[in-house]
């Protein structure tokens, strides 16, 4: 049986009226009772599907199909085989569809465990309820897919490779205390919380450009709309990179494609469904030294317990973030800026420190509207060096040995980025939490459903 999409029924009407016998074509569609109106008369159903809703009108005779209407409960699974009738007193579209057959292949249970007053907890334990109802919840996951394919294409024209990184880890390396610790075979694994050692793995192998979209894991008992503790990753690492900037360029380039992509498919549905604008950004992107832009946000952050700000060790905090993304916005009408030269002490050690600054780092963090998208650097490569970033950190080398081993046998300059995606969508999409963007949100206090 063929299924119609309801999005195409117009055109099916399109086709009665073109017909030379007046009769209405007939379709079989597919979907969830939105709503039912059970009158003495008529029996109305406002059947869903991905694409839309229709009307299906059926006056009572006293036959099956009256009786099999009757039983139906809010989002039951039917099959409704009818004539599309154009009727330009139904507000939905100005159709309806007269059934001839329907097969109820789910007969939903009765009252529903959330409605329209449901709180966001609750909405999450009845998930796919909550993204079947509402169709601005499913459009984050179309608008995600364009967004990963763009990115998937930009990657491959520039010469990328779509790596598989392990999540599965033998040792805790990038740093310990935000991992998470499983059994395996009597002794412990950890859960990757960034591919980073493996891409350059990878470039020390030989991979050109490295490309991977994955789960990351975070052990972070963050409670704020932007963590999660399971969230989906974009990496990305460029070998034989002259600098810094390489990275950058090619991450604004990356993303101008993506909105430019989005804005085409989705334009008009995000306007309709969140109210936001896809603006495809102007290059290169702002970008300002952690130094400027500390001083934008005022004091910035210790981020230690060692006492006030100063320069060595400032950090920026959320509010200096959204403080120097207003400031851009105000100054140059630019939605994203790079903050660049991370102090080395807030920054691991494998990012590479320019020369004659040993204070800084060249990485940068990306900031979209005052949130960070994105952290990327070049990384050191020079295995001496390496060690000693490590030994400063007060890291201990044998567990990074397979990671160190990288830089000993010829490992090209290179450098890199992380991006979250949850982070990318909800800002895209002006959503206040990154639990909207994703599927099935995993956060300290959420493992289920
Ligand atoms: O800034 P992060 O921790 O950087 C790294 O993982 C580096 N290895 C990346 C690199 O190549 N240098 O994570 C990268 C991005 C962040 O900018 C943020 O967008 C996102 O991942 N992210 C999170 N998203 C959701 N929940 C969390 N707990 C996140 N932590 C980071
Ligand atoms: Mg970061």
């Amino acid at each position: 049986m063929i299924r119609t999409p309801i999005s195409a029924l117009p055109a099916a009407v399109g086709n009665t009226m073109a017909g030379n016998t007046g009769a209405g074509s007939t379709v079989t569609v597919a979907g969830w009772v939105q709503a039912l109106r059970l009158q003495r008369a008529m029996q109305f159903v406002i059947l869903r599907d991905h694409t839309g809703t229709v009307q299906v009108t059926h006056r009572r005779d006293g036959g099956p199909l009256e009786a099999v209407l009757d039983g139906l409960t809010a989002e039951s699974a039917v099959r409704v085989t009818g004539q599309v009738k154009a009727n330009p007193v139904v507000a939905l579209g100005g159709l309806e569809l007269i059934p001839e057959t329907v097969t109820v292949e789910n007969l939903a249970q009765a009252p529903l465990p959330i409605d329209e007053r449901t709180g966001p907890e609750g909405r999450l334990d009845w998930r796919f309820l909550d993204v079947r109802r509402r169709a601005a919840a499913r459009l984050v996951f179309q608008v995600q897919t364009t967004v990963e394919r763009a990115m998937r294409e930009f990657a491959f024209t520039e010469g990328c490779t779509e790596l598989h990184t392990p999540k599965l880890m033998g040792t805790a390396s990038e740093s310990g205390a935000e991992v998470f610790e499983l059994g395996y075979f009597g002794r412990k694994a950890y859960l990757a919380q960034s591919p980073q050692f493996y891409k350059q793995m990878a470039i020390a192998a030989g991979v050109d450009r490295v490309f991977e979209i994955g789960p990351v894991f975070r052990a972070e008992p963050s409670f704020t709309a932007r963590h999660a503790t399971e969230f989906t990753g974009v990496d990305v690492e460029l070998a034989w990179i002259d600098s810094v900037e390489d990275v950058m360029r090619f991450e604004e380039r990356m993303l101008a494609r993506l909105l430019t992509a989005v804005a085409a498919a989705h334009g008009a549905a995000i306007r309709e469904h969140f109210n936001t604008e896809v603006t495809v950004p102007r290059l290169p992107f702002p970008r300002l030294t952690m130094a400027e832009a500390l001083q934008i946000s005022g004091t910035g952050s210790a981020g230690t317990a060692a006492g006030p700000a100063h320069a060595g060790r400032a950090d920026l905090d959320h509010a200096g973030e959204r403080a120097v993304g207003a400031r851009v916005l105000a100054e140059t009408g630019h939605e994203f800026a790079f903050v660049t030269e991370y102090p080395a002490a807030v920054r691991p050690f494998y990012h590479l420190r320019p020369d004659g600054k040993p204070q800084l780092t060249a990485s940068f963090d990306l900031l979209w509207k005052g949130i960070e998208i994105t952290t990327g650097a070049q990384r050191e490569h020079r295995y001496a060096v390496l060690l000693a970033q490590a030994a400063e950190k007060g890291l201990r080398p044998e567990p990074m040995t397979d990671y160190l081993n990288c830089f000993r046998y010829g490992c090209p300059p290179h450098g890199g980025f992380g991006l979250g995606l949850g982070r990318l969508l909800m800002v895209l999409l002006g959503l206040d939490s990154i639990r909207d963007v994703t599927f099935l949100f995993r956060g300290p206090n959420r493992l289920t459903p």
